[in-house]
């Protein structure tokens, strides 16, 4: 007979295995996988119980002709997929938002009935729609497409809309539940869950302040300042990571708060491991709040979406551009995103035409797949794109670029490249970590080269239908030898060969590259020194962990410094390596890895904050006389404040002046500290001017949100 006890901790392990978290995957380093982005409901039906739920009955249209109503995919459908989508290659899907949308039809223009059958108006972050999982809303649908993903190597990314709730003039009025208890809506906003401005609209799309607090497209707008609102969202987010989600896509993340998107991020890996993009719409990098978005993605931990290289690919493979509007993007993002292998590059997605419908030429698609699956940052296809789906009614543009999949061919050369140029993104460090390098260009070839240390990948692409290239004076890191084509000529690539030159630069003989040709060489170093490719989250407070990820590590545990620091390591792989962030004084620490046999790699930047972060909205009142291009900034004695940095770059800014002279921005901040800090205004000409007197103090709360209030000093 065991004793109590016994039986108690048997007990306690089965408990603990039932819910121990799904996850089997490290999420942090993004760079190797590859993302396939769905519209759950036009992706596949699994199950046909879900499909006319009673609490929202009449949104389905099993007929498919009414294009803003659910079709009947689901959760369970993507489920059935996965061997389909593991074949292809992918590692990661992003899934439309599956949170509980809105319940009720509101009619279109014309009195057609429309539907949030896209996911983005979200009644109840807490609960799984019933359209896409079951009609109780519980998470079980949720849990085994989980499941699922990760025992077939696939992470799973939400798509995650914490901007608004569902439509503020119509519907459910913008009503929020927390877990199915009701919190409040719009129309009658008590609690001041939401801000009431009017629809962002004209220049106020450029406007750093109508941008962040004005209503995007009749969206109830959240107001995330709201401490009940902060958690709600929070928590929420926390949820789905005990669900196991690797990642979030952050949906109209300009349009959010920026200041708390920060402390958003920080709450989501204070919890665990994630990646975060956000959809900072923009067109091009002259974009007015260009230089803003790489500022955020510098800082808040949340990489973007890649715009302006989408346009430039579209302008490029779509219409024909020179690849000089490529090289010039891939070069100024180069310099301004300190985390560019992280920016998430795509060809199309749920709202803008399809590729095909803009050009319909299968050699340039497939043109645009491999140079997205080649070039700096991490690639996300739109489903379907392997099997060449398109609709072009109306210019393909939404809601006629989310057609129902309907093949799953899994024989398509579309399919067989991605599979092909995933597997080396696994194999050659140098394709989600190199540099990348221009070696040769015209109007229409492009060969550039992923060198990460010894590791080189060099593609070559012309997508020019009829006229091919003589290639010479081609010049290349890779090492003497001959070199085939690893798609194996599946796009009419052929073999080079390289010889011996000097500096980094080996000649490649003359070689001639056919009309709508992409080729790709490739080599591996044989070097033993550790390499840091990646470090992600790329900051957090002591006790935050990290992931380092990159080759040579050794399969025997060593050691990682931040700065001279030695920090606790919680597991070790030759490629991969969680740490805890230590104890030390916070600012921006390189951080080095040292083997077992005291081999000791290339360093990497990650910044210790002080403590967990806190949204607090800073107004000064009546600050120093501005002109215009001149802005006021917040600068104090934290890392979170700049540590009293006086750059337009560093210092917390530029605020915001809806009531000029008084100027307002959210900041995050550590949690319990008391912090010191200054105004200053920074003139067009970077000219500083500090405000007078001694610093302000403010002791930040140790939860929830805060407000400071001061007048400038004089
Ligand atoms: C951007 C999304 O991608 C789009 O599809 C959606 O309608 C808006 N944000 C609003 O959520
Ligand atoms: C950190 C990124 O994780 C890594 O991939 C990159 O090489 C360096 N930053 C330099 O940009």
């Amino acid at each position: 007979m065991q004793k109590l006890s016994q039986r108690l901790s048997v007990v306690v392990l089965f408990l603990s295995i039932l819910f121990a978290p799904i996850r089997t995957t490290i999420a942090a380093d993004f760079k190797r996988e590859v993302i396939y982005q769905i519209i759950t409901d036009r992706f596949f039906d699994g199950s046909s119980s879900n499909n006319n739920p009673s609490q929202s009955s009449g949104l389905y249209d099993s007929t498919q002709a009414n294009w803003r109503l659910y079709w009947g995919g689901d959760l369970a459908g993507i489920q059935q997929k996965m061997s389909y989508l593991a074949g292809l290659g992918v590692t990661a899907i992003w899934i439309s938002p599956p949170v509980d949308n809105l319940n009720t039809n509101i009619p279109d223009g014309n009195g057609n009935p429309t539907a949030a059958y896209h996911g983005y108006q979200a009644r109840d972050f807490k609960r799984i729609e019933e359209h896409f999982g079951n009609t109780s809303n519980t998470w079980t649908d949720f849990d085994n497409l989980v499941t699922a993903a990760h025992q077939n190597g696939i992470k799973v990314i939400i798509d995650f809309a914490p901007n608004h709730s569902t439509q503020n003039n119509a519907g459910e009025y913008g009503a929020l539940y927390d877990n199915g208890t009701f919190l409040g809506n719009f129309s009658n906003d008590t609690n001041g869950y939401f801000h009431h401005n009017a629809n962002i609209s004209g220049s106020g799309w450029d406007d750093r302040y109508q941008v962040q607090y004005y209503t995007l497209f009749d969206l109830a707008d959240i107001d995330q300042e709201n401490s009940t609102m902060d958690g709600y969202l929070k928590a929420a987010a926390q949820l789905f990571q005990q669900h196991g989600v690797d990642g979030f896509r952050i949906d109209a993340v300009k349009h959010v708060n920026w200041g708390w998107e920060y402390s958003f991020a920080n709450s989501i890996y204070t919890y665990g491991d994630s990646f975060l993009f956000g959809e900072w719409y923009q067109g091009n990098t002259s974009d007015p709040l260009y230089h803003d978005s790489y500022k955020f993605a510098n800082k808040s931990g949340i990489s973007l979406l890649d715009f302006p290289l989408n346009t430039a690919i579209r302008n490029v493979f779509g219409s024909n551009s020179n690849f000089s509007d490529i090289d010039s993007v891939i070069s100024t993002e180069g310099s301004n995103f300190t985390w560019k292998e992280d920016l998430v590059t795509f060809i199309d997605n749920h709202d803008m035409s399809r590729f095909l419908s803009l050009n319909n030429n299968n050699n340039r698609l497939h043109e645009a797949l491999a140079f997205t699956l080649t070039s700096r940052g991490i690639p996300c296809i739109y489903y379907g794109t392997e099997q060449y789906l398109h609709n072009d009614t109306g210019g393909g543009t939404d809601p006629y670029n989310r057609p129902m999949m309907t093949n799953f061919s899994t024989t398509t050369t579309a399919y067989q490249l991605v599979n092909k140029l995933s597997t080396l993104r696994h194999s050659n460090p140098a394709i989600p970590y190199g540099s990348m390098g221009q070696r040769w260009i015209n109007n229409d070839v492009y060969i550039y080269e992923r060198k990460f240390f010894g590791n080189v990948v060099l593609i070559a692409i012309n997508k020019n239908e009829t006229t091919g290239y003589s290639i010479s004076g081609l010049n290349t890191s890779l090492p003497a030898a001959d070199y085939s084509d690893y798609l194996t000529g599946l796009l009419g690539g052929s073999s080079i060969t390289v010889s011996t030159g000097s500096g980094g630069n080996n000649p490649v003989t003359t070689f001639t590259l056919p009309a709508h040709t992409v080729a790709v060489w490739q080599a591996t170093d044989t070097a033993t020194t550790p390499q840091i490719g990646s470090i992600g989250p790329t900051s957090g407070q002591p006790g935050v962990k990290t992931v380092i990820a990159g080759k040579n590590f050794g399969s025997t545990t060593g050691t990682v410094k931040f700065g001279t620091t030695t920090a606790t390591v919680n597991s070790w792989t030759s490629t991969q390596i969680t740490v805890t962030t230590p104890s030390v004084t916070n600012g921006n620490y390189n951080v080095t890895v040292t083997t077992s046999g005291s081999q000791v790699s290339n360093g990497i930047q990650y910044t210790v904050l002080t403590a967990k972060l806190i949204p607090v909205t800073f107004t000064v009142n009546n600050a120093s006389p501005t002109q215009v291009g001149d802005y006021i900034f917040l600068t104090g004695n934290t890392v979170e404040l700049s540590n009293w940095s006086t750059t337009w770059d560093a210092a917390v800014g530029p605020m915001l002046t809806p009531n000029y002279p008084n100027w307002f921005l959210v900041a995050s901040v550590p949690a319990g500290q008391t912090i010191q800090f200054k105004f200053i205004k920074i003139a067009a000409n970077g000219a500083v001017t500090w405000e007078a007197g001694s610093n302000h103090t403010y002791t930040v709360p140790s939860s929830g949100t805060g407000f400071v209030n001061v007048n400038w000093q004089y």
